[in-house]
């Protein structure tokens, strides 16, 4: 009798166990929005975020595919209420957060909001840490589409079972929710996230320096270069619907209009998350226009999901590919030097391919039409050599196509 039992729960064991997943289905092209953190901190309220869902419609970025608005650390109370639940900060968001993500949802947004597996997020708030499934319910009932799971204040947790925990609670509520791993690479997400999540972050917070380390004690934040090439090695475990997170952009943050553009060309290549972090309803025309360019976009948003590489970095010019579907490839080549560049780039006499997802370019054999994406213009075929001037920390960012390029 006793065995029979025992069976019995083994099976509903692995009945529920079967039923516990990530939501399939998410991202499955980089996810695109606008995070609060990196220029508000957690000093962020109702009318500002409001304002930002409204500029993200006008200024075009939403239709442009920037569709998640995603609050980060800050937006709570300090304490859970009576019932264990967290509530929106009472001064700062006084209508709620179901409120708040019915009007993003009124413009066409998605709604995201951020919480930690610790006892309290990084910014003091209160962590989901035991009260996983309650906060899950929460944020389903709010109508949140989109979740950044952090990991400050997380004394002997297992990464992985953390996440496994909140992963299973969000599938309950049954509401497609995007769950985002930020635990900054400290255990090796990228060999476990894909299991758990949609995307996670891969090393410790970005700033808005083109190459630099700015260390606060135990830790560091880290420039656009410095994270590229920390990171750049682990592109086998990204793809459709799980991705290395290289973080929120600093687009716009203090940056050249050039620097604009080589981060965002290299987010576009490494197939990385397209959030922005900079105060879009102040930035200027050249930002936005960088931001919303369709081609580079386009590379981001590639269905193949194909994470790029570095292809050469001779006389400090960084030159990556990535291939796209029906065969087409995007090259970025940037400038580092602190000096224009005068490009010559020969086709013919470079082997390009990609041999993890085995696709290949023979320049010999095949010739293809050639698109400058920030430019907007076409830059002939790939039998010529390439000539082109590329200005301090510019990008020179192509598509080549062997028939689609007009
Ligand atoms: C961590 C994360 C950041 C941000 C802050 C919020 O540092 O890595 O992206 O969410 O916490 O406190």
């Amino acid at each position: 009798m006793m065995k029979k039992y025992m069976v019995i729960a083994f099976l509903v064991a692995i009945c529920l166990n079967g039923f516990s997943q990530k939501y399939e289905g998410l991202a499955m092209t980089p996810p695109m929005g606008w995070n609060s953190w990196n220029t508000f901190g957690c000093d962020i309220n109702e009318d500002m975020i409001k304002d930002i869902a409204d500029a993200m419609v006008e200024l075009g970025l939403r239709d442009a595919g920037y569709i998640y608005l995603n609050l980060d650390d800050g937006w709570m109370a300090k304490e859970r209420n009576e019932e264990g639940k967290l509530y929106g900060d009472p001064k700062r968001f006084p209508s709620g957060m179901k409120a708040l993500g019915d009007y993003i949802h009124s413009k066409g947004l998605k709604f995201g909001i951020y919480n930690c597996a610790g006892s309290k997020t990084c910014g003091g708030y209160p962590g989901s840490r035991g009260y996983e499934y309650i906060d899950a319910q929460c944020y389903a009932d709010w109508g949140v589409d989109y979740l950044k799971y952090d990991w400050c204040n997380t004394e002997n947790l297992n990464a992985k079972g953390a996440y496994h925990t909140m992963r299973d609670a969000l599938y309950k509520t049954g509401r497609p929710i995007v769950f985002s791993i930020c635990e900054w690479g400290d255990n090796k997400p990228w060999k476990w996230g894909k299991e758990m999540g949609h995307l996670w972050r891969v090393t410790g917070d970005i700033i808005n320096c083109w190459d630099c380390e700015v260390g606060h004690g135990t830790w560091s934040s880290w420039g656009l270069w410095k994270i590229i090439d920390m990171r750049k090695d682990i592109r086998k475990y990204a793809g459709p619907g799980h991705w290395n997170d290289f973080d929120m952009m600093e687009v716009g943050n203090e940056f050249s209009d050039a620097e604009n553009r080589s981060h965002f060309a290299m987010w576009a290549m490494l197939a990385t998350p397209l959030i922005m972090g900079n105060d879009i309803r102040t930035a200027s025309q050249e930002t936005i226009k960088t931001l919303t360019n369709e081609g580079v976009i386009a590379v981001n948003q590639d269905s193949l999901g194909i994470q790029g590489f570095r292809f050469s970095n001779e006389f400090n010019i960084e030159t990556w590919i990535k291939p796209l579907a029906d065969g087409d490839w995007a090259i970025a080549f940037v400038n580092k030097n602190d000096a224009d560049f005068n490009l010559e780039f020969n086709w013919l006499k470079h082997e390009m391919g990609d041999d993890l997802n085995q696709r290949f370019i023979n320049f010999k054999q095949d010739t293809y039409k050639i698109k400058d994406l920030f430019n907007d213009k076409k830059l002939g075929d790939t039998s010529k050599p390439l000539n082109a001037v590329i200005g301090v920390h510019d990008v020179l960012m192509v598509h080549i196509s062997k028939s689609k390029v007009e």
